[in-house]
């Protein structure tokens, strides 16, 4: 792209960006109608929850402004791409996402949308799809099966008030995965409209007898999760359910010696493959969980069992209140895996920071869109 064209896109984008809400709805109003079939790929829950939905367009925008070295957005784009290859987004969704973000921005720049504009944006695109597209044609290539494929359910757990295990078994697949990985699972829910897909982490690093992960029920009323209530009162042992092979960039560097794990809630997931592994490979590692009660932690079993391997401290926030600094005292020279909500790691974040800990040794996954991207 030429810097002529490179100037353009950097000279729209402040005021592109100021419109992202209306960018944004026209975008998905626009291509949910050309393209119905694109509501069995997008979680129309958070479309009405409102926050996921802003993370694509809002990334091509502040993308932007890395127009001049669009390379360096690649390690960000590792982490979308897993998820857009988990959810199969092959390249020739990329066009129908092009048109319909083009039509929205010459919406909102309305007669200031010159044909010089247009173009430089319509450009500009097809070389970010490109970089996207590229990342995710070698993760197809490594992918352990190809789809969504058929999984019988061999076991149905509750592990909390609203947590429940999953074992899932498919004997003809290989079910190589790295600890700290999501499978998605794609449903039809009998009184919805669509398929619906979710992300959900596999909870145990052992797969001699299938695959585990864990669904916490979510939202209430109208915002109820459509998939995680399906999954939790509709699905049973012996039924079988379409999953996608394991995805997901939140994985133990193997150079790491000295391991903190930090998990809050449903967080605990990833968390407690990645502790077993470390366990299996006789990794110096600590862990420390929060949830909100007894009732409301999971694995108790399985922490404990992890007991013989490394420190492992549960901190339940009724009666004995959140994780505080003291909590991390004992361990300021290791690497951090976090995984919990927004709103647990920002704490977390804030807490090791204050406490010493090196940024670059905290890695974390957010239960929401990372959206790393140009910050
Ligand atoms: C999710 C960016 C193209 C489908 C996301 C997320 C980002 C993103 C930042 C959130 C990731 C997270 O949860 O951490 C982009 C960019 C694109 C692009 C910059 C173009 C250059 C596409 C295409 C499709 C697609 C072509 C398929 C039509 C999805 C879906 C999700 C997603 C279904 C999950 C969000 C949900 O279900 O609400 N994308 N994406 N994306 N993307 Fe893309």
């Amino acid at each position: 792209m030429n810097k002529n064209k490179k100037e353009i896109i950097k000279q729209t984008v402040p005021v592109l960006k100021e419109h992202g809400e209306t960018i944004t709805t026209y975008f998905y109003q626009n291509m949910f109608k050309a393209h119905p079939e694109l509501l069995n790929m997008f979680n129309q829950t958070n479309q009405k929850v409102g926050n996921q939905p802003k993370a694509l367009a809002n990334t091509v925008l502040k993308a932007a402004e890395h127009i001049d070295h669009l390379e360096v957005l690649t390690p960000a784009v590792i982490g979308i791409g897993h998820k857009h290859r988990a959810l199969n987004v092959k390249p020739e969704h990329y066009p129908i996402v092009g048109e319909n973000l083009l039509i929205a921005i010459k919406e909102v720049l309305g007669e200031a949308a010159t044909p010089e504009i247009m173009d430089a944006w319509e450009e500009y695109y097809g070389e970010l799809a490109s970089v996207f597209i590229d990342v995710e044609e070698d993760m197809y290539e490594e992918s352990a099966w190809e789809g969504f494929q058929e999984f019988k359910v061999t076991k149905k757990e509750q592990l909390s008030d609203d947590i429940v295990r999953f074992t899932v078994e498919n004997k003809n697949l290989p079910l190589d995965y790295r600890a700290g990985q999501y499978i998605t699972v794609k449903v039809k829910p009998e009184h919805y409209p669509n398929e619906a897909l979710r992300h959900y982490s596999i909870c145990s690093a052992d797969t001699s007898n299938g695959l585990q992960f864990a669904v916490k029920r979510e939202g209430a009323g109208d915002t109820r999760g459509v998939v995680s209530n399906y999954m939790h009162d509709e699905v049973g042992e012996m039924d079988t359910i379409q999953i996608s092979a394991p995805a997901g960039d939140f994985t133990v560097d193997q150079g790491h010696e000295k391991i903190l794990f930090v998990a809050g809630g449903v967080g605990a997931t990833p968390i407690m493959a990645m502790a077993e592994e470390a366990a299996v490979n006789n990794v110096d590692a600590a862990l420390l969980y929060s949830a909100l009660d007894e009732s409301h932690q999971p694995f108790k079993e399985e922490m404990e069992a992890l007991k013989n391997n490394m420190d492992v401290h549960v901190k339940l926030t009724h009666p004995d209140g959140f994780l505080v600094h003291d909590d991390f005292k004992d361990y300021l020279d290791r690497e951090v895996y976090i995984c919990g909500s927004m709103h647990f790691m920002d704490a977390m974040i804030n807490i090791l920071k204050d406490s010493g800990f090196e940024e670059s040794n905290i890695h974390y996954e957010p239960f929401g869109p990372k959206m790393s991207l140009a910050g």
